[in-house]
């Protein structure tokens, strides 16, 4: 992809697509509640392909029209043993979740990925399961292929979360479900709390006492209206592109504000920046809003592990914005960073320096010491759609020509990037 700097600035309204990770749950959900499910806005992305493929795989009846998914939900007892492994693909959310699913059922099942997900650390999920009572095997008992058998019983636990993780917290609410008594989660740092939040909706018992989650097992879930707001992970492009090039002023409508998610607006608020977010309304149990964001200039700042949990899939869009603040932007706290579809510190270290920005790789984040301009440069993606769309946005604040080799992995979460960017942006 070749992406032309300068020129321009980023002006008008936009809509982002749905939340991936709500439509993840809300598929989920939806195929083992009873009855009629629909979701509206759904993500329509190879990763959420991977897991409305692997309910279609257990016999659900999933349809999609017009970006509307309509589930015909088979019952908590209602899956069918596929007849392959499952492949989840490049999606750590699809295998992470599936396998809470999984472990509660009659059948044994495999779930398989991509190179990426092949790399990626399971243990973080076999551990609490197996403490459950799950039969739940991967190579080494930490990578996939994951290998699940049927189980004469699963109970709750209580688990002291060792990691911020959505993905473990999702996994181990969804396996109790499918358990005699109760499961007791203690966060000390927040994640996002989708799943949570869907679970109510869809008719469990399950509660929040400060920073504990408390849930009961063995509830039928019944199907839903489902509405999932815009995603905040995707707006987070458009916001920065707007924030760095002089003469911009965006709204993004519609977008999921759900405070567990709302970090990036935190920090980049904190940055300096000219970001109003008002319509505000609730969706679902979700809050929504719009975000209206003006050219600022912006300065560096600490980040640190508290915060993390509240933007870790952000964090290669603000160290593009922190690349060309003014002063010294820290990120710690952020180890999990190297866990995910790419080693993304060192991704990002890498690439942007290549522009000439001034980043220091550190064993749990990045020191970042902000330039006065990037330089367009021959960059790659790493296979990874965040870090695509980061460079991406990198490569417009310059001055030239950059190319992004690898720039097809956007379709992991935002097929549709590169036509919406060149939809907002106008010439000078
Ligand atoms: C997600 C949780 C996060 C995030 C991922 C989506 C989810 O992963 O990085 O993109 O939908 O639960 P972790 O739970 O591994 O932090």
């Amino acid at each position: 992809m070749k992406i032309d700097g300068v020129k321009h600035n980023l002006v008008g309204r936009v809509k982002v697509p749905g939340d991936k990770s709500i439509s993840h749950r809300a598929i989920i959900l939806g195929s083992i509640a009873k009855g009629l499910t629909t979701v509206e806005n759904i993500l329509i992305s190879e990763d959420t392909f991977r897991t409305i493929d692997a309910f279609k795989a257990m016999g659900v009846n999933i349809q999609i029209e017009e970006g509307k998914a309509l589930i015909k939900g088979v019952g908590m007892r209602g899956l069918k043993k596929p007849n392959t492994p499952i492949y989840c693909g490049n999606s750590g959310t699809t295998m992470r979740l599936l396998s809470g699913i999984l472990v509660g059922q009659n059948f044994s099942s495999t779930l398989i990925g991509d190179a990426s997900l092949t790399k990626r650390p399971m243990d973080r999920i076999i551990h609490p399961l197996t403490n459950m009572g799950a039969h739940i095997k991967g190579i080494k008992n930490t990578y996939p292929p994951l290998d699940i058998e049927p189980t004469d019983g699963l109970k709750g636990i209580y688990y002291e979360m060792p990691i911020a993780s959505a993905q473990v917290k999702s996994s181990i609410l969804l396996a109790t479900l499918y358990s005699e008594g109760t499961t007791k989660i203690l966060e000390n740092k927040s994640t996002r709390d989708h799943t949570e939040k869907m679970l109510k909706l869809f008719g469990s018992n399950i509660n929040h006492k400060g920073n504990l989650i408390v849930m009961n097992g063995k509830y039928e879930l019944h199907g839903n209206r489902i509405f999932v707001p815009g995603d905040i992970s995707s707006a987070a492009y458009f916001i920065v592109l707007a924030l760095l090039i002089k003469g911009s002023h965006i709204v993004v409508e519609n977008v999921g504000i759900n405070p567990t998610r709302t970090g990036i607006l935190s920090v980049l608020k904190e940055m300096g920046a000219n970001i109003r977010v008002f319509n505000r309304k609730l969706v679902n149990n979700e809050p929504v809003g719009d975000i209206e964001v003006k050219y600022s200039q912006l300065k560096g700042i600490n980040i640190n592990g508290d915060q993390i949990g509240r933007l870790i899939d952000e964090i290669p869009i603000i160290v593009v914005a922190a690349a060309l603040a003014q002063g010294r932007t820290m990120i710690k706290g952020a180890e999990d960073l190297k866990y995910k579809e790419s080693n993304r510190i060192e991704a990002m270290t890498e690439e942007l320096n290549k522009m000439g920005a001034c980043i220091e790789a550190l064993p749990d984040g990045m020191v970042i010491d902000g330039v006065k301009e990037l330089k367009p440069a021959v960059l790659i993606s790493h296979n990874d759609h965040r870090i695509a769309m980061a460079l991406s946005i990198a490569a417009l604040a310059t001055n030239g020509k950059s190319y992004i080799q690898g720039y097809e992995c956007i379709n992991i979460s935002y097929p549709d990037f590169y036509t919406t960017l060149s939809n907002l942006l106008n010439d000078v």
